[in-house]
């Protein structure tokens, strides 16, 4: 395990094996391993259990493929095209909760849908596989692409691979940080009774 990833108190090893490279093999991706990765991510909590969480996949290689690589910023798609698929991750913004007989707003779709893409991304890491998250695409074209519907939200997209020791495919500048990173302290992040954080 890396230098930057001691913890401070025990944790499960998945916790610190999770990280987001670049570089990756362009192996392809079975199936199955895929539908284990979102499996995980459908069992997760969520408010009302409304299961607001979304996912549309691609595997490389396949039709649906370029699509979605196509809504990637040009940094992202020049490190991500070596990945295996890619996840587009969506969140209704509207729900059913118990009692309600029209939707209403679900103000938790995206904190739920971001405890949904944890778990897909711990599921991929405990069969050997790497998922890393990007902000940086284009939500208008994914929508208009994808037929994604005005109520839901365009949330993320997930590159998943095959981590690969040859950085060589991955462009110069980014080479040399391909490594996983360290945090914040405990005490930066967590206080007991009251804000307050130690900076
Ligand atoms: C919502 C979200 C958006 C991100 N956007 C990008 C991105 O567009 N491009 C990129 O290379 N990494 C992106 N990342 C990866 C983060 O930089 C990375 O998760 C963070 O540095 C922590 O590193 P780790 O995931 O290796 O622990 C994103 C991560 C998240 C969760």
């Amino acid at each position: 395990m890396s230098e930057s990833r001691t913890p401070e108190y025990p944790v499960d090893p998945i916790f610190l094996n999770r990280w987001s490279p670049r570089a990756f093999t362009g192996e392809a991706i079975p199936e199955q391993t895929l539908l284990s990765i979102l499996e995980a991510a459908r069992w997760s909590p969520s408010a009302y259990n409304l299961q607001p969480w979304r996912f549309i996949w691609a595997r490389a290689g396949t039709p649906a493929w370029g699509p979605l690589l196509a809504t990637l910023n040009e940094f992202n798609q020049s490190w991500a095209r070596n990945a295996s698929a890619l996840l587009v991750v969506l969140s209704a913004k509207t729900g059913l909760p118990p009692g309600a007989t029209e939707p209403q707003p679900n103000g938790w779709h995206a904190f739920d849908t971001g405890a949904a893409w944890l778990s897909a991304a711990l599921q991929a890491t405990s069969l050997g596989w790497h998922a890393h998250a990007m902000a940086g695409f284009d939500k208008d074209l994914a929508r208009s692409s994808l037929g994604v519907p005005d109520d839901f939200a365009v949330d993320a997209v997930v590159a998943i691979g095959r981590l690969s020791a040859d950085k060589s495919a991955l462009p110069e500048a980014l080479r040399a940080r391909d490594n996983p990173t360290p945090r914040l302290p405990l005490a930066a992040i967590a206080a007991e009774g009251r804000f307050g954080f130690k900076s």
